[in-house]
């Protein structure tokens, strides 16, 4: 049996100020950060920031996706070469450009990247001596969150200051993971780590959702760490997996998101799938969901 010490178990955070949303006239920010993160490397992060994030925009939302990771995965999973001149995350956590400069627009519709690049191998170490070293990221992202539904942040496989300054502009966290035996030991190090960045640094951090990727249900084990993680984690843990598909390890090298290199394929439909769980779990209509409905009501009206 593998447990989990249930003292990192994710607390059930009381909503901050029901009187104060209820009576607000303000709307509801319609922006919505989510940080991929688990420090674990090779766990499905990369893969499922890049299909998430095209999954959202071919629903018709503006979808931000930020390449936090020295690796640049996500920028060349996109398509765009490996540049070290051209302006990228590390710029803008340096203070020396601001974030409407380094969005590039994508092939996917409604998808927008900022790129990462090699120059965030030194960010850890530079960014220690700058001041509000953890709210760089928060701060630069401020002037254009509002003009995006959904900013995914790709993490490096670190609880870094990379990661840390992730964490702290997001409002919630995804984290993909294996279902895998070892998988689990990392879990409560990682949620014991998220705990103290919620106290420390950013209150409304909240858990958006646990993803198990690479998933083969056909296994004793998966079947067991599945049960484990469940009870661990309740509704955190997505109903949606993400199966094991060699579609979505090709998708990279065309330089596409596996929604335009295979849309039939499994891969692409889990990823879709994903995307309307989290709308629903949010409770955001998307622009497709709401013409999926006219025209079936449209259907239904004509029978
Ligand atoms: N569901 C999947 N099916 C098949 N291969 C996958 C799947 N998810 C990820 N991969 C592959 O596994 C490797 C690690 O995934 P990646 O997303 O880069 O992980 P991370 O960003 O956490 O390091 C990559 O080669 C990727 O193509
Ligand atoms: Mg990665």
């Amino acid at each position: 049996m593998i447990t989990i010490h249930p003292a990192n178990k994710p607390s059930a955070k009381p909503d901050p100020k029901p009187e104060a949303a209820a009576t607000s006239a303000e709307p509801a920010s319609p922006s919505k950060v989510i940080a991929v993160v688990n420090q674990k490397g090779g766990v499905g992060k990369t893969t499922t920031a890049i299909n998430l994030a095209a999954a959202l925009a071919l629903e018709g939302l503006s979808t931000l996706l930020i390449d936090c990771d020295p690796q640049a995965n996500t920028t060349g999973g996109l398509g765009f070469a490996r540049d070290e001149a051209r302006a990228s995350i590390y710029d803008l956590l340096m203070g020396h450009t601001t974030a409407d400069k380094v969005i590039l627009p994508t092939d996917v519709a409604n998808l927008s990247l900022i790129p990462g690049s090699k120059n965030l191998i030194g960010a850890n170490l530079e960014l220690v001596a700058q001041d509000r070293r953890e709210y760089r990221l928060r701060d630069a992202l401020a002037p254009i969150r509002a003009n995006y539904p959904f900013i995914l942040l790709d993490c490096p496989p670190a609880l870094d200051l990379l990661t840390l300054n992730s964490l702290v502009a997001a409002d919630g966290h995804l984290v993909p993971m294996q279902a895998e035996y070892f998988a689990l030991e990392g879990i409560s190090e990682l949620m014991s780590t998220l705990d103290r960045v919620t106290q420390s640094f950013n209150s409304t951090l909240a858990l958006e959702g646990v993803l198990l990727t690479m998933y083969d249900d056909r296994t004793n084990l998966s079947q067991q760490v599945t049960e484990n993680l469940k009870a661990f984690f309740d509704d955190k843990l997505l109903k949606t997996s993400i199966p094991r598909n060699v579609r979505l390890a090709e998708a990279p090298s065309h330089g596409k998101p596996v929604a335009l290199y295979d849309p039939k394929s499994r891969g692409a439909e889990a990823y879709r799938e994903l995307a309307l769980e989290l709308l629903t779990r949010n409770n955001i209509q998307s622009p497709e969901e709401k013409r999926r409905k006219a025209a079936s009501a449209a259907a239904a009206s004509s029978l």
